[in-house]
């Protein structure tokens, strides 16, 4: 039996909380045995391999170290040039190849996605120790570790991640875990240097958490009143919830944090911006961390971590602060990978831990027509392998209303399909919204094909399904008496209005519960706690309407409203965003128009109008924004129109 478990850490979401808890606690073991210098030989017999295709020095160095340490071997390629890589070896073979000669592979690789095709051909356990700008978790290994023992926590922290937050690995590995472990983020990019959406995203979705951005001068401005601007996950925010931007949100004052507890400083990733990127404002243009920003009362108790190596952002002068950690974090690199080491030797020794690793729920699409989509990110693993490596994707976690978003397996990065086409009719449209149901019922067939234009689809053969012509089916006045309908069925239902809540689906969804609130209290003097459920932007969050305060679920009849139900999936994931939230009493669902069929076996509690639609078409609800009050009549209707197959143009003649 192998002596190490096949479980590779690709991720910093592929390790348990349990798991980056046991490893913290063998880490401690490890650093006090060293201190003791007391020989350790757990590993002995094991090899582990380094491959490293780009410049190392703390990583490559304390993995090694640690496997020495533990009484293990290790044999390198520091300098992937050197190796059969620079003759074409892909990186499948090469780690196939390397599994024979070693029990535990440590990868660097410059493009995003590397680990993961290495975890997949490798048939011992793989540890990723960077690649391109996606993930370096065992980086963030050491990061959580010197945190929690300099704070003695990380469940509350507030820490301000600082610089090149778009390509920087070790900040979106470390964003994800502070999420996991409950710490608040402030993220201060230099310009253009955003975390990328995919990141977000990720995280929206996946952990219910966002946070916002605070620029550097305004951080450096605050002296003292950083309060004032501090941000935290899923700050509500009413118009936001209409407009889809969530702008700077000021706290009430009970939620502010007194101060901040770490600062992350990163370097410019030079390495790895576009040759059309220009340089971040050159050297000067960058953050320039020094011994002023720890002054203020706010972040006097701040320690300052950086994964190393610096450039100019962070001062020398700062090296004898005792705040500076930033040494101490890589000088952790030891204790905790041969931690990460002996817990995967812990692994093999627990019967059916083996290959542990679950799958996202949503499998992977299976394009079996042409073209196949390929990824957008140029630095994306499968555009620098050969064609052993196919593109693979997923549905994206977010709904959006004019792209269907597809995420990269290996490098995570989304590909909105502008266009998406059934293999077996041979026809194509451009997405909307409404055409996501058919889209999922395609993936099931195998039959579903995705263009980045018209021109594409066309030189394949598709031919366009055509949107045919508009018509107005409820004008201002038929809406405002669909929703005095809708409000009184509600009043009828729930004659005890005080466990009621209602929750609309951003956007029109949104505005009608509100308008029904409004219709609710004028009839009955109760005014009905209202929240968004926002499942289009990425967050999938619920949030309420009421600000500030929070929205309870729990225990409550919730009224989820929505315009019109199309496919069903939107209301679908809307309650899974209720579910998460919190377990309420009951979910009644009300539309202002039931159009009578749709894929997901969804039927409302409470209708405004039914409107019996054929297949083929859709239904637009246009409604005007709550503070819109006197315009509403003019600018709400409701249009029908059909998705129409197109008649080849006759071809022109010539001259
Ligand atoms: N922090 C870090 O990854 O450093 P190296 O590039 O030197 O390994």
């Amino acid at each position: 039996m192998a002596r190490l478990a096949k479980c590779d850490v690709v991720s910093i979401e592929d390790l348990t909380t349990a798991e980056v808890e046991r490893i913290f606690v063998l880490a401690d073991g490890f650093a006090a045995a060293l201190a003791k210098g007391e020989p350790l030989d757990l590993a002995r017999g094991l090899i582990m391999a380094t491959l490293f295709y780009e410049p190392s020095t703390r990583t490559r160095l304390s993995f090694e170290s640690a496997m020495h340490r533990l009484g293990g071997s290790v044999i390198s390629s520091a300098d992937m040039h050197a190796s059969s890589a620079s003759k074409g070896e892909s990186l499948a073979d090469t780690v196939r190849v390397t599994s024979a000669y070693a029990d535990l592979i440590v990868l660097r690789h410059p493009h995003d996605g590397a680990a993961r095709v290495a975890a997949e051909y490798a048939p011992c356990p793989v540890l990723n120790a960077g690649d391109g700008s996606r993930e370096h978790p065992t980086q963030t290994l050491c990061d959580l570790y010197t945190l929690r023992k300099k704070k003695g926590r990380l469940a509350g922290l507030t820490v301000a991640i600082c610089g090149d937050l778009k390509y920087g690995r070790t900040v979106h590995s470390l964003i994800y875990a502070l999420a996991r472990f409950g710490a608040n983020i402030v993220a201060v990019p230099n310009r253009g240097l955003n975390v990328p959406d995919y990141v977000l995203d990720r995280l929206a979705a996946e952990r219910s958490y966002t946070f916002s951005m605070v620029g550097m001068d305004e951080l450096k401005s605050l002296a003292g009143g950083l309060d004032a601007l501090y941000l935290t996950p899923s700050a509500p925010h009413q118009m936001a919830l209409f407009t889809g931007g969530l702008p700077l949100e000021k706290l009430p004052s009970e939620q502010v944090p007194a101060a901040l507890d770490a600062f992350y400083v990163t370097r410019l990733q030079r390495e790895r911006r576009g040759e059309n990127e220009g340089d971040a404002g050159g050297p000067s243009g960058y953050i320039r961390f020094d011994a002023q920003a720890l002054k203020s009362s706010r972040t006097h108790e701040a320690v300052v971590m950086h994964p190393l190596p610096r450039t100019d952002e962070l001062a020398y002068e700062l090296d004898s602060d005792p705040r500076a950690v930033y040494f101490e974090q890589a000088a952790a690199g030891v204790p905790v990978r041969m931690a990460l080491i002996a817990w995967l030797i812990e692994k093999a020794a627990c019967a059916g831990s083996i290959a542990r690793i679950e799958q996202p729920a949503e499998p992977p699409i299976k394009f079996k027509s042409e073209p196949a989509p390929r990824c957008a990110n140029p630095n994306c693993i499968t555009r620098h392998e050969g064609a052993y490596l196919r593109p693979r994707f997923r549905l994206a976690p977010r709904v959006s209303r004019s792209v269907l978003p597809l995420r990269c397996d290996f490098c995570d990065r989304e590909l909105g399909a502008g266009f998406v086409g059934h293999a077996r009719s041979r026809r194509y449209y451009r997405f909307e919204e409404s055409l996501y149901g058919y889209a999922r019922q395609w993936i099931e067939e195998g039959s579903l094909v995705v263009f980045d234009s018209e021109k594409q689809a066309e030189e394949h053969g598709y031919e366009p399904y055509r949107r045919g012509p508009q018509r107005e089916i409820m004008n201002g006045d038929e809406v405002a008496r669909a929703c005095e309908t809708l409000a009184a069925q509600l009043i009828e239902d729930l004659p005890d209005l005080s466990g009621v809540a209602m929750v609309g689906i951003v956007s029109h969804g949104a505005i009608l519960a509100v308008r029904l609130r409004e219709l609710i209290e004028a009839r009955t003097k109760v005014r009905l706690p209202c929240a968004a459920a926002d499942v289009v932007s990425g967050a999938d969050a619920i949030r309420p309407l009421d600000a500030p305060g929070e929205f309870e679920v729990e225990g409550r009849t919730i009224v989820m409203v929505d315009d019109v139900i199309n496919s069903g999936w939107t209301v679908q994931r809307a309650m899974a965003a209720l579910w998460k939230h919190g377990r309420p009493a009951s979910v009644k669902l009300a539309v202002l128009i039931d159009r009578g069929h749709r894929e997901v076996p969804i039927r409302p509690n409470y209708v405004g109008k039914n409107i019996p639609t054929a297949r083929a078409e859709r239904v637009q609800v246009r409604l005007s924004p709550p503070e819109a009050d006197g315009a509403r009549k003019h600018h709400d209707r409701v249009v029908i129109y059909s998705m129409v197959e197109s008649l080849k143009e006759p071809a022109k003649e010539p001259g």
